[in-house]
């Protein structure tokens, strides 16, 4: 069959984003309503929520190609639609080579007709392969890609150590994890088995979740003597994305491997540290209040977020038009910002509900700690959080001073 005669063999409609066109499933057909669809209901994946995700990572993508300012290749081997892949043919200055995959065939029909439907055939080639194939059969040095995106359904874990043997030294890794409930701590079992390390239920929980994936990836990347350095990350809607940038050397590998740890929470009094140590005595008591403290790790405890990264995104961000433009520069100017700013972070609500004080205003809050002589910015993480070195019981008096001035 020629592409020319390519007809979906389920309902369909044409869709736009960014640049491109793409032929996705109807999700109307499979009885999904914008409120509560299910895009996995359709015989290929197509979720419209995520193309917030994707415009962030066409100007991650951007950014890092500024930033190594030669041609570079980009692998998509969980390419549904194959709507990334076209997309960063289509908007990525200095992209040279793109390879999509998908284990589905109809996925892989549909992404090899939207290649052809943008005009990408030069740019783009769709292959029927498992991903851990795909990527493994572009392992060796000659072969590997400058940038791999692992975008799958639920952990990115399963892909991971294949992806990085075909990125190429200082090349980029960007994976989405969607399996929020293990890495929130809700299914701890399963958080251990997919990223090894211990989670917690706590308010900051989808920043650990970042720090889980990131240190996973640290780990696998260990083995092949590959040392990593996240320069973005961020937490929106239902799933968690890592940036990482590789580096090939035993050293580096090491050097990645300190940024290892486990973060100590005391659910008394709120209060939070980091240590490389596991048995470290420091558990046994808050430092704080004197309870017993509990533990998330190994995770990575190094930065998540690079500033000059998130300043160059910014910047790409003037030179598009997508539809999720401010959202975008509302995002960035956050990360931006918290790229700087201590480890974890505190939600002004449940800080009050714990003392039976009214919540404050968050600026209000913000500014209180910072005239106190602590730093405290707000977070993307959660919109009622704030990420501060003040102690947690000074904090509580700084709160409780203002409910007192009302
Ligand atoms: C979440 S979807 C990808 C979404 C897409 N990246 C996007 O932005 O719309 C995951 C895709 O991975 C494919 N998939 C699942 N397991 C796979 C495997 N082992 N190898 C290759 N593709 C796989 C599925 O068929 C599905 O199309
Ligand atoms: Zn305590």
């Amino acid at each position: 069959m020629t592409e020319n005669q390519y007809k979906a063999d389920f309902p369909s409609e044409i869709i736009r984003e960014g640049k491109v066109q793409v032929l996705v499933p109807k999700l109307e057909a499979y009885g999904v309503v914008p409120s509560d669809y299910a895009p996995s209901k359709a015989p290929v994946f197509y979720n419209p929520v995520m193309e917030f995700n994707r415009d962030l990572t066409v100007l991650a993508f951007q950014a890092y190609q500024r930033m190594v300012n030669r041609e570079i290749s980009i692998c998509d081997p969980l390419t549904s639609q194959g709507i990334r892949g076209v997309r960063f043919a289509a908007e990525i200055s200095g992209v040279k080579k793109v390879v999509e995959g998908d284990i589905n065939e109809q996925a892989f029909r549909l992404a090899k007709h939207n290649v052809q439907l943008n005009g990408l055939e030069n740019l783009v080639s769709v292959k029927h392969k498992d991903a851990n194939c795909l990527l493994s059969c572009h392992a060796s040095p000659k072969k590997r890609f400058d940038i791999v995106d692992v975008d799958p359904f639920g952990t990115p874990a399963l892909y991971l150590g294949s992806a990085l043997r075909a990125i190429r030294n200082k090349g980029l890794l960007a994976s989405t994890a969607t399996d929020l409930a293990p890495l929130c701590g809700v299914h701890a079992k399963a958080c251990l088995r997919k990223y090894g390390g211990r989670p917690l239920r706590t308010e900051y929980c989808h920043e650990l979740a970042v720090r889980l994936l990131a240190g996973c990836t640290a780990t696998l990347a260990a083995k092949h003597d590959i040392g990593i350095r996240v320069v973005f990350s961020h937490s929106s809607e239902h799933y968690i994305r890592v940036y990482s940038q590789i580096t090939y050397g035993a050293k580096k590998a090491d050097e990645s491997l300190k940024n290892l740890g486990y973060i100590l929470h005391c659910f008394n009094c709120f209060h939070r540290e980091t240590t490389r140590n596991p048995f470290d005595k420091k558990i046994e008591q808050c430092p704080e209040c004197g309870s017993k403290m509990d533990y998330a790790g190994p995770l990575w405890i190094g930065s998540i977020l690079d500033e000059g990264f998130c300043r160059q995104m910014l910047e790409e961000n003037k030179l598009v038009a997508f539809k999720n433009s401010a959202k975008i520069t509302k995002l960035l100017t956050l990360t931006r910002d918290e790229a700087v700013a201590p480890i974890t972070y505190y939600v002004v609500d449940k800080l009050s509900g714990k003392l039976n004080l009214p919540s404050p205003p968050l600026q209000a809050f913000i500014d209180a700690i910072r005239s106190n002589g602590f730093q405290a910015v707000s977070t993307h993480f959660n919109s009622r959080g704030i990420k501060t070195n003040v102690p947690a019981l000074t904090m509580h008096k700084l709160l409780r001073d203002m409910a007192a001035s009302k």
